[in-house]
């Protein structure tokens, strides 16, 4: 249950990319045959994602992953006197390119969330200036699964003359993403997103820019993907994501996405039917349909982690690109919770692939968990309260 982490590719998604490895292994800059076959298997994948996205395949740029095609997006856009805002929740792939290029001579503004985790439309309103050159506020939070009003934040972000970029790797594969006239998206300029949290491998990803926008390049080489990020392509990795794609657009028209949310419903509401002093953080605010955060007072996350991982339940607290860090979650801090509620909250993430097996034994074992580090726990025992495990 740690699928906002990572996923494990499909079968499909490893038989599509199989003959890129072992026969047509062709560099797709190359000339001949090997090369060609190479060069179309990208091309097709970029149809693919195109298809995901709603854009033309012209718009989509493949990278090394979401943690590049954030940099890139801000990286590619922003110069010394511009001005960024972005928001506290951002994952570090956005917070630390920030950072740096506040280092640059960016200015930076990091816009505060509300208790449920949203940024305010009128904050963003509030914070453009004359120079604002880029807005990237993600879609979707990768240790709530908290959406983001990204039409509206846009539209502001358009009106105030500046571009929009949304890191959208949580959100793929949950939630439609269609950057056309007629989308949800349709005032988004870039777009991240990272293949290994949608069944495909992990070092590849793609960054959506759309066709009017000037990006500057970071890497320098050769002009492959439009000379907007050279090196060789990983025509593996691509005909993977492009599959993936595929598989995801299909999935998110289906019934699927209906049933995920019926199973993180009933996990979440038994968990908090079962156990004490628990909670949700980011309720009443809209998610996505895999994933729910909860507090469980009095226990720390790390010792839970660690007791459902020895019973083969793999949860995370926090962020997985933090653990072994002792700072609470910066998200969870963000929305105002104190250090030692940010620390008792667990992320449960699941993925098409969960069960509803799965789900009754993780409802055996959480509160089994919980109740028995709480017994250890001199807060707790002083309160004598009690858990119904
Ligand atoms: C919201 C978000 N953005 C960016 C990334 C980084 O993506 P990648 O692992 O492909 O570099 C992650 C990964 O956890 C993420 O959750």
């Amino acid at each position: 249950m740690d699928a906002n982490a990572t996923t494990p590719l499909l079968p499909e998604v490893f038989e599509a990319m199989r003959p890129f490895y072992l026969e047509h292994y062709g560099n797709a800059s190359s000339i001949h045959q090997q090369g060609q076959q190479a060069r179309s298997a990208v091309d097709r994948a970029r149809e693919s994602v195109a298809g995901l996205l709603h854009c033309r395949p012209a718009e989509i740029v493949f990278t090394s992953g979401g943690t590049e095609s954030d940099n890139l997006a801000l990286f590619g856009v922003l110069s010394p006197g511009d001005h960024l805002i972005t928001s506290t929740i951002e994952h570090h792939a956005v917070l630390h390119a920030a950072q740096s290029l506040e280092a640059r001579g960016v200015e930076v503004t990091f816009l505060p969330v509300t208790p449920q985790g949203i940024v305010e439309p009128t904050a963003l309103l509030a914070a453009l200036k004359p120079n604002t050159r880029l807005v990237s506020i993600m879609y979707a939070n990768n240790e709530t699964g908290v959406i983001q009003p990204i039409d509206a934040l846009a539209g502001i972000a358009h009106a105030g003359g500046a571009l929009f970029h949304t890191d959208a790797v949580q959100a793929a594969g949950k939630l439609a993403l269609d950057v056309s006239h007629h989308g949800f998206l349709k005032e988004v300029d870039l777009l991240t997103l990272s293949g290994h949290k949608v069944h495909a491998p992990k070092g590849i990803g793609v960054l959506y820019v759309r066709r009017s926008v000037q990006l500057s390049p970071m890497f320098h080489g050769g002009s492959h993907e439009r000379q907007r990020r050279a090196g060789t392509e990983n025509v593996p990795g691509i005909v993977g994501l492009g599959k993936a794609a595929e598989l995801a657009s299909g999935w998110l028209q289906s019934d699927g996405p209906t049933r995920l949310a019926a199973l993180r419903n009933r996990l979440e509401q038994s968990l908090l039917a079962q156990i004490e002093e628990t909670g949700v953080n980011g309720a009443g605010v809209p998610r996505v349909v895999n994933t729910t955060n909860i507090y469980f007072d009095h226990v720390e996350a790390e010792a839970l982690l660690i007791a459902l991982d020895l019973k083969g339940l793999s949860v995370s607290g926090g962020s997985a690109c933090q653990s072994g860090a002792s700072e609470p979650s910066h998200v969870l801090t963000a929305m105002g919770l104190s250090a030692a509620r940010a620390r008792a909250s667990i992320r449960f993430s699941l993925s098409k692939l969960t069960t509803e097996a799965e789900i009754d034994e993780a409802l055996l074992l959480i509160p089994e968990a919980v109740a028995h580090l709480r017994k250890l726990s001199p807060v707790h025992s002083k309160k004598g309260i009690a858990v119904s495990a």
